[in-house]
């Protein structure tokens, strides 16, 4: 069997094939993270007619690279239908079902979150059940534990900013552009880290919830304080603020593994690709014989292979949406 996936939840136009026995086929993607720089973060609207423009040729060449015909090799189309920005979803979602109808094929309606969940198991090195997926994006912050396919617990969410909107909107108050995060792991290289220290959120309180932004709030008040707001103060608070995210998602990260049993840790989203995050984690909780995986990262931020991945586990389970085009911005994983 082989699945054709779709993503547009965001800003990140993505088409992929998957095959039962052969594997991932074609996994093409194109960001637009360069049409929103200048607004230091997503514009919805540019976002979605991005996707009209970009999402066809993408099916093109994704079937080309995997040398095989619409009509003839695919046999389901996936699409991500939520959570995400409505206009975006509905580009893939509009195209991806009306395909599967065109093709009378199955369509697969799938949860991002819940493909980004399933991402490690599209490469050999796959995590055992049950695991703890900690979920950090531009737009999730997320703990959850993972039993096995369908099977999750939400432990944890954020109750305001998603982590990755914490760095990109910090990066914006520092001067510099978007997406943030690569250039505060940057900047934070040159910071001491003995000049500010930020608060850690919620640490000192029970549960697995998140909150950032009012450490965000510390950020601003801390340089509009500065009495010579030069490049170094500028690279202090960056330090000082990346310490204190990845001091927090270390430590939540280590309670869940302890509230779970489990001994595996996989670390997914685009926050993931933080090399401070990663050797932290990876220090920390290797040294209490933890597993802690970091899917590649072209699995790690948004991709059509998760999709697709998910569609195909889908389908081997049985599954077919009905006739209908359905999407949904806002949609837990609790509800799955
Ligand atoms: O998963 P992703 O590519 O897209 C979605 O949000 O769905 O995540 C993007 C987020 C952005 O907020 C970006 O600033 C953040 O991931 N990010 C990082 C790093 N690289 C990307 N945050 C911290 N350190 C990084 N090295
Ligand atoms: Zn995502």
């Amino acid at each position: 069997m082989r699945v054709l996936g779709i993503e547009t939840s965001c800003d990140e136009t993505a088409v992929a094939v998957i095959c039962e026995r052969q594997g991932l086929l074609a996994h093409h993607l194109y960001s637009q993270s360069a049409l929103h720089s200048e607004y230091g973060g997503v514009v919805p609207e540019l976002a979605s007619r991005d996707h009209i423009r970009k999402l066809g040729p993408l099916v093109q060449s994704a079937m080309h690279t995997a040398g095989l015909s619409l009509q003839d090799d695919v046999d389901a189309v996936a699409y991500t239908s939520g959570p995400g920005l409505m206009g975006a979803l509905m580009v893939g979602a509009g195209l991806g079902r009306s395909l599967a109808f065109a093709l009378n094929k199955p369509a697969v309606a799938v949860h991002h979150m819940e493909a980004h969940l399933l991402a490690p198991l599209l490469e050999d090195a796959a995590p055992e059940y049950p695991y703890v997926a900690l979920l950090v994006s531009g737009g999730h912050t997320l703990l959850v534990e993972v039993r096995s396919v369908a099977q999750y617990t939400v432990l944890g969410e954020s109750i305001d900013d998603a982590v990755g909107e914490a760095f990109d909107k910090v990066a914006q108050m520092l001067g510099l552009g978007y997406p943030g995060g690569p250039q505060i792991q940057r900047l934070a290289r040159q910071g001491n880290p003995d000049r500010f220290n930020f608060p850690r959120p919620m640490v000192n309180r029970a549960g697995l919830d998140f909150s950032f932004s009012g450490l965000k709030t510390h950020v601003l008040n801390t340089l509009k304080g500065l009495s010579n707001p030069n490049d170094q103060a500028r690279a202090d608070v960056a330090r000082a603020f990346e310490d204190a995210v990845v001091d927090t998602l270390r430590i939540k990260s280590a309670r869940a593994i302890e509230h779970t049993g489990a001994r595996t840790l996989v670390v997914a989203g685009g926050v993931g690709a933080n090399q401070k995050l990663r050797r932290q984690l990876a220090h920390r909780l290797g040294a209490q014989d933890v597993r802690v995986i970091f899917p590649a990262p072209e699995f790690c931020t948004d991709n059509a292979a998760m999709v697709a991945q998910l569609g195909l586990l889908r389908l081997q389970g049985a599954g077919n949406e009905p006739l209908r085009i359905r999407v949904q911005p806002r949609w837990s994983l609790d509800e799955l």
